[in-house]
């Protein structure tokens, strides 16, 4: 048995914020779905989460994910936090004999094959406790691995502000993922104080008090350290969105997608695109979007959740497209808004249209059939249908329910019918 516990009950103090820590989102997605995606990949159960700062908003925005939930009512501590999870765990599944992943909730960019790494090596050499660790080339505000000088056994972690001048020099660090054996667990937390700078409990003084009984504490080195990389304030949160846009970008180039200035390209993640897509310079493309094969996405593009791009589409300066399906060969190529839309096959769509959604209390759609040509600077007032082969002039206003033909021709404001 293998269960899981997210510790995300912290203030998290340092993010000067409203928001719980773990609810900030990290190219599009809160941190803490990140860290469940991760823990998805280890196929634990139960899979608890502990709450405690902002716990409404967060159970509220996960309540649908079938997680186990634990209340850490008082902040006193990641130890205090993870022993409230297992408990909860144990609670869950009666049983107390396997063992248990308990992750920081604040490293959205560990993988899932470091988890599995860990694991692996914490039952093939039958630990109480393997955690890992990193040697990093600035490991200011990390826990610090104390080893013993002698066996090189892990002995201690020492967290930054309980740390002397020789500790703070330690590289090796505590990347805050551990897996224990659950009565392990139980018995060495029992044993643990409040005697610190912070006056917590700490989780890393669950590991000391195992190592100090010598109990079977294993260590897996993890050696990239973006990996490792937590949250603990705005500036890690941009750091870390940083390191995320890069290793996205980097797979789609791998996979096929031209993306001509990665420095200024924003896609966040769970964006498919297709091979030989360019994205040009300065384009945000949110999670839920989908673009086909042999796009032009950009210049200066903006893509929002729902949007459903087919083959060879031409979406370009300046237009935002939001909750829309563009089908193949469909061109929108400059100053557009498309929002809650259906455009078909071969549609053209003039500069500076706008689909005009929203009509102060509810969203409508549009429907743009099958090359229908779209005169620059006209207003689709939703919710509407353009025929097949239809035509609006130039700065027509098509007002709601007046819906196009196909093959018809309006022009004017409200646009009137000119003929098929
Ligand atoms: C922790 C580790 C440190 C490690 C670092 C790695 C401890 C004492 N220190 O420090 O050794 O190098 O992570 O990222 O564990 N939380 C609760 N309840 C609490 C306190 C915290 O649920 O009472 C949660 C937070 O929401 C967060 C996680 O525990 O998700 C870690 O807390 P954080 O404050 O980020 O710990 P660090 O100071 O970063
Ligand atoms: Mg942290």
């Amino acid at each position: 048995m293998l269960m899981a516990v997210i510790l995300a009950a912290g203030k998290g103090t340092r993010m000067v914020s409203d928001l719980p820590k773990v609810l900030h989102p990290v190219l599009g997605r809160p941190l803490l779905e990140h860290m469940l995606e991760k823990a998805a990949g280890l196929e634990c159960a139960p899979r608890v989460v502990v709450v405690g700062h902002g716990k409404e908003r967060l159970m509220a925005r996960f309540g649908e994910r079938g997680l186990t939930w634990a209340h850490q009512d008082e902040q006193l501590g990641t130890g205090h936090a993870a022993s409230i999870g297992v408990e909860r765990g144990v609670e869950e599944t009666g049983d107390a004999a396997g063992d248990v992943v308990i992750l920081n909730g604040d490293l959205p960019l560990l993988d899932t094959a470091t988890l599995c790494r860990l694991v692996d090596t914490h039952r093939e050499r039958s630990a109480d406790v393997t955690l890992l660790t990193c040697e990093k080339a600035d490991p200011h505000g990390y826990g610090r691995i104390r080893r013993d000088a002698g066996t090189g056994r892990l002995a201690g972690i020492v967290e930054e502000n309980d740390a002397d001048e020789a500790t703070r020099a330690i590289r090796e660090i505590n990347v805050g993922v551990y897996v224990f054996r659950v009565e392990a667990f139980g018995q060495f937390f029992a044993r643990t104080g409040r005697e610190n700078t912070q006056n917590e409990y700490y989780l890393t003084d669950v590991v000391a008090v195992a190592a100090a009984a010598d109990a079977r504490v294993e260590t897996v080195a993890v050696a990239d350290e973006i990996e490792i990389a937590q949250v603990n304030s705005r500036r890690d949160l941009a750091a870390v969105c940083g390191h995320m846009r890069e290793r996205i970008l980097n797979d789609l180039m791998d996979d096929g997608v031209t993306v001509v200035d990665p420095s200024t390209v924003h896609v966040e993640s769970g964006v498919t695109i297709g091979r030989d897509t360019t994205i040009l310079p300065y384009t945000y493309i949110h999670h839920d979007v989908e673009i086909g094969m042999g796009c032009h996405i950009g210049p200066f593009t903006h893509l929002r959740p729902g949007t459903r791009i087919g083959d060879s589409v031409k979406v370009g300066n300046f237009v935002e497209v939001k909750a829309s399906r563009i089908a193949k060969g469909t061109k929108v190529s400059h100053l557009a808004y498309v929002g809650d839309a259906n455009l078909g096959e071969g549609v053209n769509v003039g500069a500076g249209t706008v689909f005009a959604n929203y009509d102060g209390k509810q969203k409508h759609p549009t429907v743009v059939k099958d090359r229908a040509f779209i005169g620059s600077g006209t207003i689709l007032v939703a919710p509407v249908t353009v025929g097949q082969d239809a035509v609006t002039g130039a700065g027509a206003v098509v007002t709601r329910t007046r819906d196009v033909p196909d093959g018809a021709v309006v022009v004017g404001v409200p646009a009137r019918l000119l003929g098929k």
